[in-house]
């Protein structure tokens, strides 16, 4: 049965066509708001006069045996959306009456309405996972607070830096991926319920009214933008795929690092796994898979993102493409945050392994600003830094073994408080400046995330 039959006369289901067309197996999962946005919209056309005070107690109570029917278990399948099924088992249940909740609605306006009190709940459950997470990067950060560490570029040693300081960088991404969650969250703050198919209806309906029941700000200032706006969701989406590739490199990173050839991190066994022939295997699944995973996110921002592209105003049914993309990011994202979660519980990081695989050229940095200290020009200092290094390496030895005479042929200025210089942590409490890897900036990084986390 079909809520709009009757334009038609003997009009012949397709079966296969009526399947092709039909969204409910997509977007049943808009049921709980879908029915929260009918119970407002019904008391919404009893203040515009539309149902008597009976009537409007008849839909509402007739809206829990729906909910009551579908919790004990229906084939949703004969239904073309959840809108229509909803509607539909409202007029079983309660007959003539439920035929008036649809006065002045459209299904246009429904959707776009259900996705924003869906969205709402779950970015909210999404914000809360990020600061779960955020809880544990500082957990991890003050456990191995003194470890250090080599910090990396072109994925080669670029200079030594505390294991708190490389783990906090997690932390900030997680905020900005926050606050994009807030943006995302803000895009879904208007109503669209009161705009019709497209042009408003001629029900007297109090939109402010419709908005305070379900938790808006404020209505949506014009109908047409209302049914065709899609880029709430391309904005959720946005931010959902920032917080996968922002893992994605974490992820990326322990791969690495707890391979045999670095040594860095320990993995405990449960969030390893091993081989089905190969017996010795350790490996890091869960992190492989948050970061195969991404993939994902960013086709399903891409494939929102095409299908609204070139759509002429407003209502097309190619939006109803839309929920595949959403619902699948929001709950994929949602597992992943959790997997991540419990898994940076389950790295180690093994200080003696990393010391041994510490380069000491690391250093070479901090012997340019020891000769600039000395009055020697940065260009010039790097200049002879660069032929130090170029020799030692020559000659296979490190930084730390060449004598005072040996380093005097390059400047006379070498004195020895040079070796003092030529030593990791010297060189990360050497830093001066706020955000460094110094250990005082690093805890007074922590405690600002801290605070964060409880505000
Ligand atoms: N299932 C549809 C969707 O998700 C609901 C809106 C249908 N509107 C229409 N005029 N056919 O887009």
């Amino acid at each position: 049965m079909k809520l709009w039959e009757k334009r038609f006369k003997d009009r012949k289901e397709d079966p296969f066509l009526e399947k092709f067309n039909a969204s409910i197996t997509e977007d049943f999962f808009l049921f709980g708001a879908e029915i929260e946005a009918s119970r407002a919209y019904a008391k919404a056309l009893h203040k515009a006069g539309i149902l008597s005070e009976n009537e409007l107690k008849i839909i509402l109570d007739g809206l829990d045996k729906v909910v009551e029917k579908v919790k004990n278990g229906i084939d949703a399948r004969q239904y073309e959306d959840v809108h229509t099924l909803v509607e539909s088992l409202l007029i079983d249940e309660i007959g003539d009456v439920g035929k008036k909740l649809h006065t002045g609605r459209s299904r246009n306006e429904q959707v776009v309405t259900d996705e924003k009190i869906w969205l709402r709940h779950r970015l909210i459950g999404l914000i809360e996972l990020l600061k779960e997470l955020q809880g544990t990067v500082i957990k991890v950060a003050e456990e191995n607070f003194d470890v250090i560490f080599p910090g990396y570029t072109h994925l080669q040693q670029a200079q030594p830096v505390l294991f708190s300081h490389y783990i906090m960088s997690l932390f900030w991404a997680l905020e900005r991926d926050k606050e994009r969650l807030l943006m995302a969250l803000k895009r879904l703050t208007t109503l669209p319920l009161g705009s019709g198919a497209l042009a408003g209806t001629s029900v007297p309906l109090d939109r402010d009214f419709l908005a305070k029941e379900l938790g808006f700000r404020e209505p949506t200032e014009n109908s047409m933008d209302t049914v065709a706006d899609r880029s709430f969701l391309i904005d959720a989406l946005f931010a959902i795929s920032m917080i996968a590739l922002d893992l994605s490199r974490y992820a990326e990173d322990f791969i690495i690092y707890s391979s045999r050839e670095f040594g860095f991190l320990e993995l405990e066994d449960h969030i390893s796994t091993s081989s089905s022939l190969m017996p010795q295997k350790k490996n890091p699944d869960f992190f492989e898979l948050i970061r195969g995973k991404t993939g994902r996110f960013v086709s399903y921002l891409n494939s929102l993102i095409v299908t609204v592209k070139g759509l002429p105003m407003t209502y097309n049914k190619d939006l109803q493409e839309d929920k595949f993309p959403i619902f699948r990011a929001v709950s994929e994202i949602e597992e992943i945050l959790v997997a991540f979660n419990k898994c940076l519980k389950g790295i180690h990081p093994v200080p003696e392994k990393i010391r041994e695989k510490m380069d000491s050229f690391m250093l070479a940095t901090d012997l340019v600003d020891y000769l600039v200290g000395k009055g020697i020009p940065f260009r010039e200092a790097h200049g002879i830094v660069g032929e130090i290094v170029f020799t030692a390496q020559k000659e296979g030895k490190e930084l730390r073994e060449l004598s005072i005479e040996e380093l005097r042929k390059f400047s006379d200025v070498f004195d020895e408080a040079v070796y003092e210089v030529c030593d990791f942590e010297k060189s990360i409490k050497n830093k001066k400046t706020y955000g460094s890897t110094n250990p005082e900036f690093v805890r007074k990084q922590i405690e600002k995330a801290r605070e964060i986390l409880k505000s």
